[in-house]
């Protein structure tokens, strides 16, 4: 069964944007990734060939050996966030391509260096990047997107572009920080003093995922030549949303149908991952929590790569215990906060609905 979450987002909610806005997330997707796919494509296209080849695989342009393929790519959520955010400044989606290209190729670069660190072998149902060219070449192609995104905005026109590059600097130094809590926090205890807290999590996921889509939401209002608190309140709702999808990831690395997320079942438990679900759970411990108490000892007693039979039962101990409608509510929250960021500002009105429309597509993952 597909697991999505249609309770993080309200029937009201979803009333009040219909009238501003027809398109779907798919729709408003698509047409954000058409009006970024040539100056992407453009840009990869200036690669080494061979490095070229790994980018446009991982963009699910084409398959091992470059022979063209459609449909395996990310959703570019980033670079949508990019443009809906210059568009909801009040310019066209074209001031933001730049910032749109920027974020997709730091984006990419992330997830391509991410699976080495992981481990994992595949990632939307295809092989990665590390397992279908080498180790070695994956991460000489994400080095490559790192350095073209930060060409793609110092080459910017005008006055911009140091700011520019400024802001997506602070992004890439939040991300290897949030990236460097994830790894650390693989060996660091499931209970005691040196336990990972759900406020270490907070920070740690908004670093690692919050940044960038803060930065893509900065970015594209940045571009269009937004004022400064503009730009500040939308790089907050990123940085929100950000903490929202992670959480929600999290879950549906749990309960989620492998099916649909392209990821293995239970792959964050196996590698010992301090995901908001389990942190929830385990925070409930205490007298009349029992299903707490034996996660903890579950957790505690399993060896450094749990079998499928523990990491079953750990799931299930973890929704007895409160851990999956507790990350359903730390999702919500950071939701809501989003929704304080966008409505504190004088957004252009179908924009801001659009926005609206990925965020509630961002925390459902049901298509
Ligand atoms: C990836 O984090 C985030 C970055 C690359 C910075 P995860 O490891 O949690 O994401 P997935 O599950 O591999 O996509
Ligand atoms: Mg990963
Ligand atoms: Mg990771």
């Amino acid at each position: 069964m597909t697991t999505t979450f249609p309770e993080l987002l309200g029937a009201d909610e979803t009333a009040a944007t219909a009238d501003l806005t027809t398109a779907t997330a798919g729709e408003i997707l698509g047409r954000c990734r058409e009006l970024v796919r040539p100056a992407l494509a453009d840009t990869v296209g200036r690669l080494h060939p061979w490095v070229a080849e790994m980018a446009a695989y991982s963009f699910g342009w084409c398959d091992v050996g470059g022979t063209p393929a459609e449909g395996s790519g990310g959703k570019g959520v980033r670079q949508a966030l990019a443009v809906l955010c210059a568009e909801a400044a009040g310019a066209s989606g074209e001031a933001a391509v730049a910032g749109a290209v920027a974020v997709e190729l730091v984006h990419t670069f992330s997830l391509l260096h991410d699976d080495i660190m992981d481990g994992d072998q595949t990632r939307r149902t295809r092989p990665t990047v590390w397992k279908a060219y080498g180790t070695g070449p994956a991460v000489l192609a994400g080095d490559a997107l790192f350095a073209l995104a930060v060409e793609a905005l110092a080459t910017v026109d005008g006055a911009g572009a140091a700011a520019a590059v400024r802001q997506l600097s602070v992004a890439l130094g939040d991300l290897v920080r949030g990236q460097a809590d994830d790894l650390l926090f693989e060996s660091r205890p499931w209970t005691g003093p040196e336990a990972v807290g759900p406020a270490e999590y907070r920070t740690m996921a908004e670093h690692k995922t919050g940044a960038l889509l803060g930065c893509a939401a900065a970015l594209g209002a940045a571009l269009a030549g937004a004022p400064e608190h503009t730009v500040a309140a939308l790089d907050r709702a990123g940085r929100h949303m950000g903490v929202a999808f992670q959480v929600v990831d999290d879950l549906l690395g749990i309960w989620g149908d492998p099916a649909v997320t392209g990821k293995p079942v239970h792959r964050d438990l196996r590698q010992r991952k301090k995901t908001f679900p389990v942190l929830a759970a385990l925070s409930a411990r205490g007298p009349g929590a029992p299903a707490a108490e034996r996660l903890a000892t579950l957790l505690e007693v399993s060896p450094d790569t749990p079998d499928d039979a523990t990491t079953r039962r750990a799931a299930a101990l973890i929704e007895q215990a409160g851990g999956r409608s507790a990350a359903l509510a730390e999702a919500d929250r950071h939701i809501a906060a989003v929704e304080t960021c966008l409505a504190s500002l004088p957004l252009a009105p179908r924009a801001s609905a659009e926005l609206r429309t990925l965020l509630g597509f961002l925390v459902r993952r049901d298509i």
